[in-house]
């Protein structure tokens, strides 16, 4: 049975920082909605257009909309043996459709299904907006930075590519605020739904980043 990791946890609560490095260490793909939704609305799809309308509100995009970009996507050959989930489901009614999915992958892949463990990254909702305003990534490799706690070597510029590193249109307080509406209406509930499944670890994310590894890997090995 493949294992299937999900991080759920507020905007900027590292998810993101996290995931990367364990997929490296688990050879498992990271598959993160956000980022595959940036990259329709940068080709300008039908879906990155849509898309786009609620991302800038900080609202959920509709979910007909990321479930066919997340079929689509763990199809791939690189996703048959496990894969994180990073930013999806974010809803209840997301995380029934998952399901749907997972009876269908596993006819796709004639396997035994996926074991799933829901990762819940806990930091207090006040440090967070601090932490979004100042993130930085890189356009080609993902990278995350922080102006104030994660800076890369050369100002302005990805330790890995050296290519001018950006900010995200949603980073500003104003979006911020509204990401966290979103994320206490539509995704908290999720915290309930997988602990009464009992697959739901919650690790103390309000420490630094290397703790956080540390507390990370205590729960998905
Ligand atoms: P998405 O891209 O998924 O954003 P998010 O969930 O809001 O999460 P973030 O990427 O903001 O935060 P993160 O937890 O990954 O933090 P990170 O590691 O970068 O979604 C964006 C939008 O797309 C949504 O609003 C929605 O519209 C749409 N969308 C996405 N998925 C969808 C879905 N399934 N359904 C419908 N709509 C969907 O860290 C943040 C910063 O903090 C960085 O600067 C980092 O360096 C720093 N940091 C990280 N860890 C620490 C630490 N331990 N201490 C101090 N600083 C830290």
């Amino acid at each position: 049975m493949k294992n299937v990791f999900i991080f759920l946890g507020p905007p900027g609560s590292g998810k993101g920082t996290q995931t990367s490095r364990l997929a490296e260490e688990l050879n498992f793909p990271h598959i993160d909605t956000g980022s595959l939704l940036r990259q329709n609305i940068k080709e300008q799809t039908p879906y990155g257009i849509e898309a786009k309308k609620y991302m800038d509100k900080g609202q959920l995009v509709p979910i007909e909309i990321v479930q066919d970009i997340i079929f689509e996507r763990l199809k791939k050959d690189d996703a048959k043996n496990g894969y994180i989930l990073d930013g999806y489901p974010r809803s209840v009614e997301q995380a029934e459709a998952l399901e749907v999915i997972h009876e269908k992958l596993k006819e796709y892949w004639n396997d035994n299904g996926a074991k799933v463990t829901a990762v819940y990254f806990d930091v207090p909702m006040e440090k967070l907006v601090e932490r979004l305003v100042n993130r930085r990534s890189c356009p080609m490799c993902g990278e995350i930075y922080n102006l104030k706690n994660k800076k890369p070597l050369k100002e302005g510029f990805c330790d890995k590519c050296g290519v001018e590193l950006v900010q995200r249109t949603d980073d500003n307080e104003e979006t911020a605020r509204l990401r966290f509406e979103t994320y206490n209406k539509e995704t908290k509930p999720l915290l309930d739904y997988y602990g009464n499944k009992n697959n739901l670890k919650t690790i103390d994310a309000d420490k630094d980043i290397e703790e956080v590894w540390n507390n990370l890997l205590k729960v998905v090995k």
